[in-house]
């Protein structure tokens, strides 16, 4: 078998595929694999071991003919024409599970970050401005009793809500429309089940964990926004198209939401213009599952995938 692993990832996935005794073409250490090289490495490949920038469209569908699987290194698949898999009858898996507590971690580090203004602490200090304690310097957001409404309710989602009990939140969330609460965890944490624009008005923080769709495009928006709280906090670990970036950094400016706590961009790795030059947010470069034990879990769990199908058995973690 020929697979492409179209950038390095944790050693001990690779070793499971080359221990197949298969050849193993490997993008590089750190660098996304440009789409040329990609369209050029996936022809001939039985199998393609990607990344969540790696654009699955019927282009590269076509160069890399007979390849059966498309195994993701990520939860997310919105980088995957699906219909076209299905269509060829290519086999598309995932990695949920074993990223879920590093990526709720990682909510809430930014939802603690964005409400104690640590980027901007963080600065005052490197750039000698700390010259004493003042009992009105650098004021942020309580955080414990207020209320947090979570957009997802999800694996991630749920974890996020479940750490949010050591801080006496009131939790409101909001899930899928046309879905109903999954009792087993919304009614042990006392969750409230919402409509989108009750989650808004009523919400101090609003953390995003549903996947991005064509019906989740924009699902935040400038009308969204001046629903939210004055002063309100707005999370994304999800996927940054789910938020209308632009309309987001207007509203961070006038003051109509008062921070931002960001992992992912509408256009990864670009951020809108004015965004980095806004005190009032956290940046992070798409960290929710950057911790050494998830990465190695996820590595594992694509090898897995991708070997199954390759061996005709049905993979652990199937999309399509
Ligand atoms: C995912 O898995 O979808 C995350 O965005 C990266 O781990």
């Amino acid at each position: 078998m020929r697979v492409l692993i179209t950038q390095q990832i944790p050693e001990a996935g690779i070793q499971m595929i080359v221990d197949q005794g298969w050849e193993v073409t490997l993008g590089e250490q750190g660098r996304v694999m440009q789409r040329e090289a990609l369209l050029e490495k996936a022809r001939g490949k039985d199998g393609i071991l990607c990344l969540l920038h790696d654009r699955v469209d019927r282009e590269l569908i076509d160069c890399a003919e007979g390849v059966r699987v498309f195994s993701n290194f990520a939860v997310g698949f919105n980088n995957i024409d699906l219909d076209a898999c299905r269509e060829k009858g290519i086999r598309v898996t995932n990695t949920p599970g074993v990223l879920t507590d590093a990526t709720a971690d990682l909510a809430w580090s930014l939802l603690l970050g964005a409400a104690r203004r640590l980027s901007e602490a963080d600065a005052f200090v490197r750039s000698g401005r700390f010259t004493g304690w003042g009992p009105t310097m650098l004021l942020g957001a309580d955080v414990t009793g207020r209320t947090l409404g979570i957009i997802g309710a999800g694996r991630i989602g749920r974890a996020v809500a479940e750490r949010a009990s050591g801080f006496r939140m009131r939790l409101l969330v909001h899930g899928r429309p046309g879905s109903s609460p999954n009792p087993d965890w919304t009614e042990k944490l006392g969750a409230e089940w919402v409509d989108l624009p009750a989650l808004l008005e009523g919400s101090d923080f609003v953390s995003i964990h549903c996947p991005y769709t064509p019906a989740t495009h924009h699902l935040l928006g400038e009308k969204e926004s001046r629903r939210m709280k004055p002063g309100a906090i707005l999370i994304n670990t999800a996927r940054g198209p789910v938020v209308d970036e632009k309309a987001l950094v207007a509203a961070l400016k006038e003051g109509v939401i008062g921070a931002a706590g960001l992992d992912v961009y509408e256009e990864e790795p670009r951020l809108a213009p004015g965004l980095a030059d806004l005190p009032n947010t956290v940046l992070l470069p798409h960290l929710g599952s950057a911790t050494v034990g998830t990465r190695e879990a996820m590595a594992r769990l694509a090898a897995e995938n991708l070997i199954a199908v390759l061996k005709g058995q049905e993979p652990p973690c199937a999309v399509v």
